[in-house]
């Protein structure tokens, strides 16, 4: 896996992504055409018409309308207002219509104050901050189609080089899709400001090899061992009220208002980008979420330092 590129539309790996950069430069080149003409005759007329002591101290000749000048300033900006706008309409319409392919992987991405809730709905995959997709052969296209939905505010998915930006709206169901054609890890942030936290919803997008991809199926499928080493914690996990909140498979905690804690410890960052995913963040997390996020919706859980001590361990097994 090579390492996390900037998150820069002019870096483009994805279908979509590559549209947007090429329809930029198009934009691009025309406003710089624009900018130069412009400046240029500014330029120009300052050099040219400036005043000096060889220049008699007259007005400049008054000119009132000119229906040529006129029609000129009028009838050129308004042709390439309409080429800008039938060029970006087309590639709005040729990114949003693409009907979704039967082979195409479906994820449904929830917005919520401050994390992203990931699904893998005919997979059977919850998780959370992280989504992994297979890298997408340019012989033979394998999409993924993402439904985007919030529980509270407005958010917005925004991963520049896989895709463009979609808002994340509550009782609406966007879609977006992306096409990587290469592997990496790339990285994305909420783009609708949503309180707080706005700045830590960190989006990572993992993109691997068919095979690999398979692995990490597998992988999140299958249910955490039960090692009789954290049966204390992971009893206490069960008669906390983290099972309001968090879902773990095989235990009695199927709360949804958090992250799905399954295979916690896959994951890189804890809090959607507030601290590395350790044992020692996730014991301060676990203690009072809020000293690493502040305003975190997860309340500090008042644990002596034994229940903390078992309540990590167990937790860190969750792999
Ligand atoms: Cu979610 Cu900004």
């Amino acid at each position: 896996m090579t390492p996390a590129p900037t998150p820069s539309i002019f870096a483009p790996v994805s279908t979509p992504a590559f549209a947007i950069r090429d329809l930029s430069f198009f934009v691009l080149a025309i406003t710089a055409v624009i900018f130069l003409i412009v400046a240029g005759f500014a330029v120009y007329a300052l050099i040219r018409f400036g005043r000096r002591p060889t220049n008699p101290q007259t007005e400049p000749a008054q000119v009132y309308g000119s229906t040529q000048i006129e029609l000129a300033w009028t009838v050129v900006p308004l042709l390439i207002v309409v080429v800008l706008f039938l060029v970006t309409a087309r590639y709005i319409y040729g990114i949003e219509r693409r009907p979704q392919p039967p082979g195409a992987l479906e994820i449904t991405v929830v917005g919520h104050q401050w994390w992203w809730e990931v699904r893998y709905p005919k997979l059977g995959i919850v998780t959370a901050n992280e989504i992994h997709v297979p890298v997408s052969d340019a012989a033979d296209p394998l999409p993924a189609f993402l439904t985007l939905e919030s529980v509270d505010v407005v958010h917005s998915f925004w991963v520049p080089q896989l895709a463009g930006k979609m808002d994340v709206i509550p009782n609406k169901t966007n879609r977006v899709w992306i096409e990587p054609r290469q592997t990496g890890t790339f990285v994305g942030q909420c783009a609708e400001y949503c309180g707080l936290q706005h700045a830590l919803m960190l989006l990572v997008v993992v993109v691997h090899p068919p095979d690999e991809f398979r692995e990490w199926v597998a992988a999140q499928r299958t249910p955490p061992a039960e090692g009789a080493a954290t049966k204390t914690g992971r009893e206490l996990f069960s008669s906390l009220a983290c099972i309001n909140c968090h879902a773990v498979q095989g235990t009695p905690g199927n709360g949804a208002f958090g992250p799905d804690l399954t295979h916690l410890m896959s994951r890189s960052t804890l809090g959607a980008g507030a601290a590395s995913n350790t044992p020692e963040n996730l014991r301060a997390w676990v203690k009072d979420a809020g000293t690493l996020k502040t305003g975190a919706l997860m309340p500090a859980m008042k644990l002596d330092d034994s229940q903390l001590d078992h309540l990590v361990a167990y937790l860190s097994s969750l792999r």
